[in-house]
């Protein structure tokens, strides 16, 4: 599991990227969803954009670069111009911290 921080340093509403490291070695995005966790791959399927930047609004974040939206929860994209979904991963709350447990491809984390 990669270590995100304590869950004040990912206030409500918010976002952090971290480094997943091995595997893909993409960055991960963790949200605050009213206090719970979501992590998702940070890079859009669309183009190369932060999802981390991106507006969030309930349980979706709007791509900042062409407002392409994804599910925190699914990944799935609700319309074009992305149409592959990003992976989620599991987040995991610990001894005080945040964590993220990587998905290990597209498949394992649908
Ligand atoms: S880069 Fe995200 S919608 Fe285009």
């Amino acid at each position: 599991m990669i270590l995100v921080g304590r869950p004040e340093d990912v206030p409500p509403g918010d976002a952090v990227r971290i480094e997943a490291g091995g595997g893909s070695g993409l960055p991960i995005a963790v949200f605050n969803v009213d206090g719970e966790f979501l992590a998702i791959d940070d890079t859009c399927t669309h183009q190369d954009a932060s999802l981390a930047d991106g507006w969030v609004e309930g349980c979706t974040v709007e791509c900042p670069l062409h407002a392409a939206c994804f599910d925190l929860r699914t990944g799935m994209p609700s319309g074009p111009p992305a149409k592959t979904p990003v992976r989620t991963h599991e987040v995991v709350v610990a001894d005080g911290l945040v964590y993220v447990r990587v998905a290990e491809s597209v498949e394992a984390a649908a």
